[in-house]
């Protein structure tokens, strides 16, 4: 059985290597937004979304230089989904990875453009190296009925009560369909098909709504020590989470539910998919 730390670290370290060649240097012009871009991106930060497509890809094939730098793509997506999601006009977060935000360490116009720009590489290496079906599927995954779909309600949301359907909807929208689309790029980019696509596609949804409840309850139990952000912002923002609609207990026990779930989405592909399991089950213990 392999160590599922060891593994993640040596596939986050794959990525940042890939990373580090796909961003354009510091000193091309403007200097600034490319320094940006890198801060961000290199700030740290667990490769969650690009490890999924590898440890899928594997799963069913073999991974290649196609399926890496798709990965590194939705992790530039989720890079800048960060960068603007702590801008003062949305959550107003002034730590991120450990550091000062990026409209900290630079400014608000430098964020937000560096942000937009990291958007714009990832659909550049994508339009590239992805099948068609999948560049569109990414563009869905966080568009207006996707993530930014999800973003918005999560601020207009602010400061409301909220039924169940409706937290549900935010959290799948702003972090789910992201991570459900990370699985899927691995399987579509080995031309996985019928049964397997569908099973995957049923673990990356449980894992990635399960994601974002953890997110929430680390939020509220968490600290800046092991997440590099400040905690109890939701609170302080009346923000929508789990934990404010179900409580925390049953806030965790969603998520493990979830977790085990998504589990047997995997049994068909028995030992093999020892790893994703694993993933699964790191997602909700990354508290310990
Ligand atoms: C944080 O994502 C934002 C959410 C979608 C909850 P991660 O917890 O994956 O952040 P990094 O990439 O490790 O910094
Ligand atoms: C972030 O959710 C979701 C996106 C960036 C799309 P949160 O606002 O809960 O993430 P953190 O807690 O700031 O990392
Ligand atoms: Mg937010
Ligand atoms: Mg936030
Ligand atoms: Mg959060």
């Amino acid at each position: 059985m392999v160590d599922i730390k060891d593994y993640m670290r040596e596939k986050a370290a794959l990525v940042d290597s890939r990373l580090e060649r796909l961003l354009p240097s510091a000193d091309k012009m403007p200097p600034s937004v490319h320094k940006a871009m890198r801060y961000s991106v290199f700030a740290g930060g667990k490769r969650l979304r690009p490890i999924l497509s590898l440890t899928t890809g594997e799963l069913l094939g073999k991974v290649d230089q196609n399926l890496l730098d798709i990965a590194c793509a939705l992790e530039m997506v989720h890079t800048y989904s960060l960068i603007h999601d702590d801008l003062p006009c949305m959550d107003d977060d002034d730590f991120r990875r450990g550091k000062p935000s990026l409209h900290k360490a630079y400014t608000e116009g430098i964020a937000v453009l560096a942000g937009d720009a990291l958007h714009a590489l990832a659909f550049e290496i994508l339009a590239a190296k992805a099948p068609p079906i999948l560049v569109v599927e990414v563009a869905q995954a966080i568009g207006s009925q996707g993530m930014i779909g999800g973003q918005v309600l999560d601020l207009e949301s602010e400061g409301k009560e909220v039924t169940p359907q409706q937290v549900e909807y935010i959290h799948q929208h702003k972090t789910g369909f992201l991570i459900r689309t990370a699985v899927r790029a691995g399987a579509i980019c080995r031309e996985a098909g019928g049964e397997a696509l569908g099973a995957l596609t049923r673990y990356g949804e449980r894992i990635g709504l399960a994601f974002q409840i953890i997110d929430d309850i680390l939020d509220m139990e968490g600290s800046y020590k092991n997440l590099g952000k400040r905690t109890g912002a939701d609170q302080a923002r009346g923000k929508v989470t789990y934990p404010k609609v179900f409580g925390l207990e049953d806030s965790r026990e969603l998520a493990e539910k979830l977790i085990q779930e998504a589990k047997g989405d995997l049994l068909s592909f028995g030992p093999d998919a020892n790893i994703l399991s694993q993933i699964a089950e790191f997602i909700v213990r990354r508290i310990e």
